[in-house]
């Protein structure tokens, strides 16, 4: 019982396929490979992009499958957040990921700035887990003026939330700060328009709801405003330059149009290749399908919950199908010894989620490969495990 896509998604049926294909040709063909393979290597991350575009809502020339999410949030930061006057400040939210928070501090002290004045965490109220948009909103007002960079999640990692991007985005904008997203529990699992949201960039990692397995080449979107600005700062490699003209090797650096002139080495064909296998599943099931499936799933889940165990169980995600996506966030209202063991018990029994200090199982049934009958076995496991 598997519900823990929302860290680790499950092989697509082709991988074994695509990845031996890869080995092969690298065994056969060697260096020749990076034009005769059957997907030859040269251009190898763009048979990535039409798939990308389609499950982040953006056109093909403002995505590229690049790195891994931390990295592309570096490479962001060097060209989006340009502090500079009174503007000089981030946002992210207080329980945002460590691994962004770990990267925005250490952005600002490159810069020179202290994190304690610079770096602005929004919480959310007192006894509650989730953040309300209008307290987002108050806080974009209230900082508008001094903020560089707003970074914000499509869905909260720990809760479930999903954000109304919409309107955040244009809210964000407005201030004048440039604004990213960061994905990773978002992209294949909920529908997202990136490109009609006017987010300045985007990350996301691809072994979660996109399938494409442990350190799969992660994902990046720049709105395709800023794909042919040359005032923009960027961390240049020889992987983002004109293709045209890569092999001249030359000494000045002639960026690719859109995302893929942010690229700096070429990409790994070894663990792309999963990716590719999952992209074409999502194409041919479509995210407005996915996402169907997912809100009945997910939705009976929730009710199977509220009805079996209503007392011991409380859902942490929003109740609403619109501010969540796949995840439940489940907390046991049982002494903390108790509740992680429930939790030891489950995986024990074969129920696969996952548990995040201090008290949060986290389970994610998943539209492509989770059934009703998954989510009710699971359920019926949960209740004899807080039972026991
Ligand atoms: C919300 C979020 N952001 C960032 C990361 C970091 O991803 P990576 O290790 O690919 O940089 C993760 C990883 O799980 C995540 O869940």
């Amino acid at each position: 019982m598997y519900l823990c896509g929302h860290s680790l998604g499950l092989q697509s049926k082709s991988t074994v396929e695509y990845v031996a294909q890869e080995l092969v040709d690298w065994q056969r063909l060697a260096v020749l490979g990076h034009h005769a393979a059957e997907r030859p290597w040269i251009d190898y991350h763009r048979r990535a992009s039409a798939g990308l575009a389609a499950v982040v809502g953006a056109a093909e020339s403002e995505v590229v499958a690049m790195n891994s999410l931390t990295v592309n949030l570096h490479l962001m930061m060097v060209s989006f957040f340009r502090p500079g006057g009174r503007r000089t400040r981030v946002l992210i939210e207080k329980s945002a990921f460590p691994s962004d928070r770990y990267a925005i501090v250490s952005q600002l002290e490159f810069h020179g700035l202290d994190p304690a004045e610079h770096l602005i965490e929004i919480a959310p109220r007192a006894g509650e887990r989730c953040l309300r948009t209008e307290d987002l909103m108050a806080c974009l007002d209230r900082e508008g003026p001094r903020l560089a960079l707003v970074l914000l999640p499509g869905v909260q990692y720990l809760t479930g939330q999903a954000f109304d991007l919409a309107a955040l985005i244009a809210a964000a904008r407005d201030t004048g700060a440039s604004v990213g997203l960061d994905l990773a529990h978002a992209v294949g699992n909920i529908p997202l328009r990136l490109h009609d949201w006017d987010a300045d960039f985007a990350v996301w990692c691809s072994y979660k709801y996109l399938n494409a397995g442990p350190g799969a080449v992660g994902g990046c979107f720049v709105h395709e405003r800023h794909g042919e600005r040359r005032d923009l700062p960027r961390f240049a490699g020889w992987w983002g330059h004109l293709e045209s003209t890569r092999f001249e090797m030359g000494p000045q650096f002639t960026p690719i149009a859109g995302a893929q002139g942010w690229q700096i080495s070429n990409p790994p064909i070894l663990s792309s290749a999963p990716l590719l296998a999952s992209l074409e599943v999502f194409q041919r099931a479509g995210m407005a399908r996915l996402r169907e499936k997912s809100i009945a799933l997910t939705g009976f889940l929730q009710s199977l919950i509220g009805h079996l165990l209503p007392r011991v169980v409380q859902i942490v995600t929003p109740g609403e199908a619109n501010e969540r996506g796949c995840q439940l966030s489940l907390r046991l209202a049982l002494p903390a010894a108790q509740a992680r063991r429930c939790h030891e018990r489950l995986i024990a029994a074969g129920v696969i989620g996952d548990w995040r200090e201090p008290d949060i199982l986290r389970w994610a049934p998943v539209p492509l490969y989770n059934s009703y009958h998954d989510v009710f076995t699971a359920v019926e496991a949960l209740a004899g495990a807080v039972g026991s």
